[in-house]
Protein backbone atom coordinates (compact mmCIF):
# COMPACT_ATOMS: atom_id res chain seq x y z
CA UNK A 1 0.00 0.00 0.00
CA UNK A 2 1.00 3.14 -1.00
CA UNK A 3 0.95 6.63 0.75
CA UNK A 4 -0.14 10.14 -1.07
CA UNK A 5 1.78 12.95 1.35
CA UNK A 6 0.19 16.33 0.09
CA UNK A 7 2.42 18.85 -0.07
CA UNK A 8 1.28 22.17 1.33
CA UNK A 9 3.92 24.44 -0.82
CA UNK A 10 1.41 24.25 -3.71
CA UNK A 11 -1.58 25.26 -2.06
CA UNK A 12 -3.94 28.28 -2.14
CA UNK A 13 -2.09 29.96 0.48
CA UNK A 14 -5.54 32.29 1.22
CA UNK A 15 -7.77 29.28 2.21
CA UNK A 16 -4.88 26.91 3.79
CA UNK A 17 -7.30 25.02 6.36
CA UNK A 18 -9.71 24.41 3.24
CA UNK A 19 -7.10 23.13 0.67
CA UNK A 20 -6.11 20.64 4.34
CA UNK A 21 -9.66 19.81 4.55
CA UNK A 22 -9.72 19.21 0.20
CA UNK A 23 -6.94 16.83 0.26
CA UNK A 24 -7.56 14.61 3.35
CA UNK A 25 -11.36 14.28 1.60
CA UNK A 26 -9.81 12.92 -0.99
CA UNK A 27 -7.69 10.60 0.18
CA UNK A 28 -4.19 11.52 1.24
CA UNK A 29 -2.51 9.56 4.11
CA UNK A 30 -0.02 12.99 5.56
CA UNK A 31 0.28 16.56 4.55
CA UNK A 32 4.16 17.25 4.10
CA UNK A 33 5.22 21.27 5.28
CA UNK A 34 8.31 22.66 3.85
CA UNK A 35 10.38 24.68 6.01
CA UNK A 36 12.43 27.39 4.39
CA UNK A 37 14.14 30.38 5.53
CA UNK A 38 15.48 31.82 2.76
CA UNK A 39 19.41 30.57 3.39
CA UNK A 40 19.91 27.62 2.52
CA UNK A 41 17.48 27.57 -0.43
CA UNK A 42 15.95 30.77 -2.04
CA UNK A 43 12.73 30.83 -1.08
CA UNK A 44 10.69 30.79 1.56
CA UNK A 45 8.26 28.79 3.19
CA UNK A 46 5.94 27.46 6.60
CA UNK A 47 6.64 28.10 10.13
CA UNK A 48 5.85 26.75 13.32
CA UNK A 49 3.29 29.07 13.66
CA UNK A 50 1.33 28.16 10.54
CA UNK A 51 1.64 24.49 11.74
CA UNK A 52 -0.11 25.32 14.85
CA UNK A 53 -2.69 27.44 13.12
CA UNK A 54 -3.31 24.38 11.21
CA UNK A 55 -3.37 21.89 12.75
CA UNK A 56 -6.75 21.61 14.20
CA UNK A 57 -8.11 21.45 10.45
CA UNK A 58 -6.79 17.95 10.40
CA UNK A 59 -6.04 14.73 12.03
CA UNK A 60 -3.67 13.33 9.80
CA UNK A 61 0.02 13.68 10.50
CA UNK A 62 2.40 16.32 9.50
CA UNK A 63 5.25 16.15 8.01
CA UNK A 64 7.74 18.50 8.47
CA UNK A 65 10.86 18.81 5.76
CA UNK A 66 13.16 21.41 7.02
CA UNK A 67 14.96 23.26 4.46
CA UNK A 68 17.70 24.99 6.36
CA UNK A 69 20.23 24.87 8.27
CA UNK A 70 21.15 24.04 12.17
CA UNK A 71 17.90 22.18 11.93
CA UNK A 72 18.88 21.12 15.64
CA UNK A 73 17.64 25.01 16.34
CA UNK A 74 14.48 24.15 15.57
CA UNK A 75 13.18 20.74 16.48
CA UNK A 76 11.12 21.59 19.58
CA UNK A 77 9.10 24.29 18.00
CA UNK A 78 7.68 22.03 15.22
CA UNK A 79 6.98 19.22 17.34
CA UNK A 80 5.15 21.77 20.20
CA UNK A 81 3.63 23.20 17.02
CA UNK A 82 1.84 19.49 15.98
CA UNK A 83 4.89 17.97 13.63
CA UNK A 84 4.73 14.00 13.86
CA UNK A 85 7.71 13.57 11.42
CA UNK A 86 10.98 16.16 11.20
CA UNK A 87 13.00 15.48 7.89
CA UNK A 88 16.31 16.80 7.15
CA UNK A 89 18.49 17.55 4.87
CA UNK A 90 21.72 15.43 5.03
CA UNK A 91 24.13 17.90 4.27
CA UNK A 92 22.69 19.80 7.28
CA UNK A 93 23.55 17.65 9.73
CA UNK A 94 26.64 17.47 12.31
CA UNK A 95 26.08 15.43 15.04
CA UNK A 96 23.21 13.21 13.21
CA UNK A 97 22.75 10.64 16.18
CA UNK A 98 22.01 13.75 18.70
CA UNK A 99 19.91 15.32 16.71
CA UNK A 100 17.66 12.02 15.87
CA UNK A 101 17.85 11.41 19.63
CA UNK A 102 16.65 15.19 19.88
CA UNK A 103 13.41 14.09 18.18
CA UNK A 104 12.49 10.77 18.74
CA UNK A 105 12.54 11.81 22.91
CA UNK A 106 9.33 14.53 21.47
CA UNK A 107 7.64 11.67 20.44
CA UNK A 108 8.26 12.32 16.69
CA UNK A 109 9.46 10.45 13.93
CA UNK A 110 12.82 10.91 12.16
CA UNK A 111 13.20 11.37 8.55
CA UNK A 112 16.25 12.26 6.41
CA UNK A 113 16.50 13.39 2.61
CA UNK A 114 18.89 13.66 0.37
CA UNK A 115 19.09 15.73 -2.48
CA UNK A 116 19.96 14.90 -6.18
CA UNK A 117 23.22 15.59 -5.50
CA UNK A 118 24.23 13.28 -2.44
CA UNK A 119 24.86 9.50 -2.55
CA UNK A 120 22.69 7.07 -1.38
CA UNK A 121 26.07 6.36 0.72
CA UNK A 122 25.95 8.87 2.91
CA UNK A 123 22.81 7.92 4.40
CA UNK A 124 23.69 4.49 4.60
CA UNK A 125 24.98 4.63 8.34
CA UNK A 126 22.04 5.96 9.31
CA UNK A 127 19.43 3.81 8.05
CA UNK A 128 19.06 1.74 11.19
CA UNK A 129 18.19 5.04 12.92
CA UNK A 130 15.27 6.16 10.22
CA UNK A 131 12.01 5.96 10.13
CA UNK A 132 11.95 7.46 7.07
CA UNK A 133 14.26 8.25 3.94
CA UNK A 134 13.56 10.77 1.30
CA UNK A 135 14.53 11.15 -2.33
CA UNK A 136 14.16 14.37 -3.64
CA UNK A 137 13.44 14.43 -6.82
CA UNK A 138 14.38 17.91 -7.53
CA UNK A 139 16.92 20.98 -6.21
CA UNK A 140 15.19 21.53 -3.41
CA UNK A 141 13.57 25.51 -2.81
CA UNK A 142 10.71 24.89 -5.28
CA UNK A 143 7.77 23.25 -6.55
CA UNK A 144 6.58 22.57 -9.93
CA UNK A 145 10.06 21.43 -11.33
CA UNK A 146 11.27 18.29 -13.14
CA UNK A 147 12.48 15.21 -11.47
CA UNK A 148 16.07 14.14 -12.19
CA UNK A 149 15.90 10.54 -14.15
CA UNK A 150 18.58 9.54 -11.66
CA UNK A 151 16.10 9.43 -8.39
CA UNK A 152 13.85 6.03 -9.52
CA UNK A 153 17.93 4.11 -9.88
CA UNK A 154 18.72 5.18 -6.19
CA UNK A 155 15.29 4.21 -4.69
CA UNK A 156 15.64 1.03 -6.25
CA UNK A 157 19.25 0.64 -4.84
CA UNK A 158 17.55 1.79 -1.23
CA UNK A 159 15.34 -1.13 -1.29
CA UNK A 160 17.46 -3.10 -1.95
CA UNK A 161 19.46 -2.48 0.58
CA UNK A 162 16.51 -2.66 2.80
CA UNK A 163 15.30 -5.64 1.75
CA UNK A 164 18.66 -7.42 2.25
CA UNK A 165 19.06 -6.55 5.49
CA UNK A 166 15.68 -6.66 6.60
CA UNK A 167 15.57 -2.70 8.07
CA UNK A 168 12.06 -0.66 8.77
CA UNK A 169 13.00 2.62 6.83
CA UNK A 170 9.82 3.90 4.87
CA UNK A 171 11.19 5.49 1.61
CA UNK A 172 9.52 8.28 -0.30
CA UNK A 173 10.20 10.43 -2.44
CA UNK A 174 9.40 14.62 -3.41
CA UNK A 175 9.68 16.97 -6.06
CA UNK A 176 8.67 16.79 -9.50
CA UNK A 177 5.95 13.47 -8.48
CA UNK A 178 3.01 13.04 -10.90
CA UNK A 179 0.21 10.76 -12.20
CA UNK A 180 2.71 10.06 -14.79
CA UNK A 181 5.74 8.78 -12.91
CA UNK A 182 3.93 7.87 -10.29
CA UNK A 183 3.60 3.85 -10.99
CA UNK A 184 7.29 3.16 -12.04
CA UNK A 185 8.65 5.10 -8.77
CA UNK A 186 6.46 2.74 -6.98
CA UNK A 187 7.53 -0.19 -8.62
CA UNK A 188 11.03 1.35 -7.60
CA UNK A 189 10.16 0.04 -4.08
CA UNK A 190 8.77 3.97 -2.77
CA UNK A 191 6.11 3.76 -0.20
CA UNK A 192 5.18 7.43 -0.14
CA UNK A 193 4.85 9.78 -2.95
CA UNK A 194 4.86 13.34 -1.83
CA UNK A 195 3.15 15.81 -4.61
CA UNK A 196 2.82 19.39 -4.79
CA UNK A 197 1.70 21.19 -8.33
CA UNK A 198 0.39 17.89 -9.35
CA UNK A 199 -1.76 16.99 -6.71
CA UNK A 200 -3.30 20.84 -5.38
CA UNK A 201 -2.97 22.28 -9.12
CA UNK A 202 -5.95 19.69 -10.25
CA UNK A 203 -9.46 19.97 -9.97
CA UNK A 204 -10.29 16.42 -9.37
CA UNK A 205 -7.99 15.86 -6.69
CA UNK A 206 -9.66 12.86 -5.32
CA UNK A 207 -9.03 10.66 -8.42
CA UNK A 208 -5.41 11.35 -8.85
CA UNK A 209 -4.88 9.74 -5.45
CA UNK A 210 -7.36 6.91 -6.61
CA UNK A 211 -5.54 6.45 -9.02
CA UNK A 212 -2.27 6.36 -7.74
CA UNK A 213 -3.24 3.78 -4.87
CA UNK A 214 -4.76 1.80 -7.65
CA UNK A 215 -1.29 1.42 -9.50
CA UNK A 216 0.01 0.39 -5.91
CA UNK A 217 -2.54 -2.92 -5.85
CA UNK A 218 -1.47 -6.28 -7.42
CA UNK A 219 -2.99 -6.39 -11.01
CA UNK A 220 -4.33 -9.69 -10.33
CA UNK A 221 -5.42 -9.74 -6.64
CA UNK A 222 -7.39 -12.92 -6.85
CA UNK A 223 -4.27 -15.02 -7.83
CA UNK A 224 -2.93 -13.98 -4.32
CA UNK A 225 -5.84 -15.40 -2.91
CA UNK A 226 -5.30 -19.26 -4.16
C1 LIG B 1 10.92 21.27 -2.85
C2 LIG B 1 9.96 20.77 -1.81
C3 LIG B 1 8.85 19.89 -2.28
C4 LIG B 1 7.87 20.55 -3.19
C5 LIG B 1 7.42 19.54 -4.21
O1 LIG B 1 11.94 21.99 -2.20
O2 LIG B 1 10.67 20.02 -0.83
O3 LIG B 1 8.14 19.37 -1.16
O4 LIG B 1 6.72 21.03 -2.53
O5 LIG B 1 6.60 20.19 -5.12
P1 LIG B 1 6.13 19.54 -6.48
O6 LIG B 1 5.33 18.32 -6.14
O7 LIG B 1 5.38 20.62 -7.09
O8 LIG B 1 7.40 19.17 -7.25
ZN1 LIG C 1 9.61 18.89 0.65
Amino acid sequence: MVEVSASLLAADYARLGEEIQRAEGSGVDSFHVDVMDGHYVSNFAFTPQHLKALRPYTRLPFHVHLELAHPERFIEMFCSAGAELIIMQRDTLHNPEQIFDQIHSHGAQVGLCLNPGDTLRSAQKYLTDLDLLLFLGVNPGFGGQVMYPGTLEKIIQARKIISQHGLKVALAVDGGVNIGNAPTLIQGGVDCLVMGTALFGIQCMESIVANIKASAEPPFPNESMA
